[in-house]
């Protein structure tokens, strides 16, 4: 495994729309160990390929004990919303509200190429639709109703 490097803000990468998965041969794992391996070390929720400059439609997130991958994920629903804060790897120290929903039903495959459909509520659902923006070159910030100030992000880690 390897720690890749995290894109950030204004990187081309971020804004492209990622090509779905073909193969899922021996390679796709390497990129998915490596994925989960700098997720971990970042202390992130969650990880979308073209976050480390590879245009896939491949996301990763933590859930409670465990990390889920999901390929070529698609929203089969999406319900409720939704105002909460989030922030996102690739654009550090910025902190901002953004409406997602409640509850999200998606579906797509594992790193075997098997069909799995799940469904996230709160916080999980927050993610999973942050992270499948990202293969839509679609960040956070794009869609934050407001950016917190200076003033609220030095409460926010006086917090910590
Ligand atoms: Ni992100």
């Amino acid at each position: 495994m390897a720690l890749r490097n995290i894109r950030k803000g204004g990187d081309a990468v971020l804004r492209r729309k990622a090509a779905p998965v073909s193969r899922f041969n021996d390679q796709l794992g390497v990129l998915l160990d490596d994925m989960v391996e700098t997720m971990n070390a970042a202390e992130g929720a969650g990880l979308a390929a073209p976050q480390i400059g590879i245009s896939r439609r491949i996301i990763i997130f933590r859930n409670e004990d465990m990390i889920v991958e999901l390929i070529n994920p698609e929203f089969t629903s999406k319900q409720g919303e939704i105002v909460d804060l989030e922030g996102c790897l690739s654009c550090p120290g910025v902190f901002g509200e953004v409406a997602r929903p409640q509850v999200v039903r998606v579906k797509g495959y594992d790193r075997q190429g098997r069909p799995l459909e799940l469904e996230g509520e709160g916080f999980i659902a927050r993610v999973l639709e942050h992270e499948i923006d990202h293969l839509d070159g679609i960040l956070f910030v794009d869609k934050a109703l407001r950016l917190l100030t200076a003033e609220e992000l030095q409460k926010l880690h006086g917090e910590d």
